[in-house]
């Protein structure tokens, strides 16, 4: 779980920077976070493209369409990303419980993905949504409030789609 959260920030480090040499909207910047995420990552999620469009305040399809001008890019194939809020303002709310309850029901931990390969669980120390937490997030979509049931419904629900 520590090499996953140094990654993160590392890569959050690395995306202020670059957002902010190059500016918002800026398709090199945007390049060049992507091949920063690789370097890091060894692939590029689906959250992570969330969080350069994010970043960049572009549409996620600007950074879709430039990723298949990048064929060195190698993108994430699962078919979900759930990501969980470990920061101390969700664990304050009942974070860990969330967390137990979505590594339990996936049978699987941070950084890894299921068997099938179709789910990877990842973590962020802050999504800055803490008001409305515990947070977590399937696909870039947000989960707030979650609690120990909804996480567990919810997992479900993917496990069986
Ligand atoms: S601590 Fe979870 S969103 Fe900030």
């Amino acid at each position: 779980m520590k090499e996953t959260n140094d990654k993160e920030l590392m890569f959050n480090e690395s995306l202020e920077n670059l957002v902010d040499n190059y500016g918002t909207a800026s398709q090199e910047g945007i390049k060049a976070s992507l091949l920063e995420c690789q370097n890091i990552f060894e692939f590029v999620s689906n959250n992570h493209q969330v969080e350069i469009a994010r970043t960049f305040q572009v549409d996620i399809k600007l950074v879709k369409t430039l990723m298949k001008f990048m064929p060195s890019i190698k993108e994430s194939i699962v078919e979900y990303e759930v990501v969980c809020c470990l920061g101390s303002r969700c664990a304050s709310n009942g974070s860990m419980e969330v967390i137990m309850a979505v590594k339990d029901t996936l049978g699987i931990g941070f950084n890894e993905t299921s068997k099938d390969g179709r789910i990877r669980l990842m973590s962020r120390n802050c999504f800055k949504k803490c008001g409305q937490g515990p947070n977590l997030t399937v696909n870039g979509e947000f989960y707030h409030k979650m609690n120990k049931l909804k996480a567990i419904d919810l997992m479900k629900s993917i496990l069986n789609k």
